[in-house]
């Protein structure tokens, strides 16, 4: 069966599987009745941008699968793993709506078994930017998505491009391993102020909320500018000083970069991409436009 939803959405629960033998059964009888499967990977407390990704799953194949874990190993020890939001019941009443038919939410001892030794770097769009902040995320990121990837071989699986570096990072690594997946990008999804909706939002205060939506004001005037012929040099650093100005408290970087590989660029050109990160007290937020 070609994509597209077989049956109506109806509000009955999807079904949870928590071990990756009862996710396997379940994704063959999908496979074994015609139909193709998309896997959505989150980390849980689904907000808007992940329901986008649920959305486009169920357009694109007849069986949606959500994986839910908050992946330790993405997370640095002074990173906020323990304080991360999460909120199960809240995110199977979304997914159940969504019309969502599987669940896949492992523990943290099945995923890293006694005695696990297997990481992943990728290399390429995986270097500089997200990397120079948080040395080893992108390596926590290739690991846990392979073996979501691995333990569910879906046919299509979905990422958002509000985290670019990591979509790069994630069509590299099933390129590179020839991991029988294909990857769907989806766009960013904005609160009306445009800030790309986050559950790191939540940890602003009122007058942080109103600073961090001037990142995205920001990304966009650049972009603006570079697309009007403005020099690549002069438009970054008078962003870094409208970031500055704006009120956050650092500026992890704000570069042009080549779309695919990530590579900086020093002219911009077509398939080009401004990305930033920045910090607002203990909060870090990151955006990107295509340019
Ligand atoms: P998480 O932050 O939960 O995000 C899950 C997916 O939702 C990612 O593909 C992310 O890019 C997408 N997403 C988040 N906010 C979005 C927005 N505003 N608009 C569009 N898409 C958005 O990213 C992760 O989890 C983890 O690193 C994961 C890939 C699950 C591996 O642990």
């Amino acid at each position: 069966m070609p994509g597209g939803r077989a049956k109506a959405h109806d509000q009955t629960s999807p079904a949870i599987v928590r071990s990756v033998a009862d996710l396997r059964e379940a994704v063959a009888g999908f496979h074994r009745d015609g139909h193709r499967v998309a896997l959505v990977p989150t980390m849980g407390a689904l907000h808007a941008g992940h329901m986008a990704l649920v959305a486009a799953a169920g357009e694109a194949a007849a069986r949606t699968v959500v994986s839910i874990f908050v992946n330790p190993t993405q997370f640095a020890p002074a990173e906020d793993l323990a304080a991360y939001p999460r909120d199960e019941a809240d995110d199977l009443k979304k997914l159940a709506a969504a019309g969502v038919d599987l669940v896949f939410m492992p523990v943290v001892a099945d995923m890293y078994g006694e005695g696990f030794a297997t990481s992943l770097n990728v290399a390429g769009p995986g270097a500089g930017l997200e990397s120079a902040a948080r040395p080893h995320f992108f390596t926590g990121v290739a690991t846990v998505v392979c073996k979501l990837l691995l333990q569910c071989l879906p046919d299509i699986a979905v990422f958002g491009e509000k985290d670019y570096q990591q979509l790069q990072v994630v069509r590299r690594m099933v390129r590179d391993l020839d991991i029988p997946s294909d990857i769907l990008a989806i766009p960013t999804v904005r609160e009306a102020d445009g800030l790309a909706c986050s559950s790191r939002n939540d940890y602003l205060s009122p007058e942080e909320r109103t600073i961090a939506a001037r990142l995205h004001e920001i990304l966009h005037d650049t972009a603006a500018r570079l697309r009007g012929g403005g020099a690549v040099i002069a438009e970054i650093e008078r962003g870094m000083i409208s970031l500055r100005e704006a009120g956050f408290d650092g500026i992890d970087y704000l570069a042009l970069c080549d779309g695919e590989s990530l590579t900086p660029l020093s002219e911009a050109k077509e398939g080009a991409r401004l990305l930033a990160a920045v910090r607002l007290s203990g909060t870090r937020l990151i955006d990107n436009l295509a340019l």
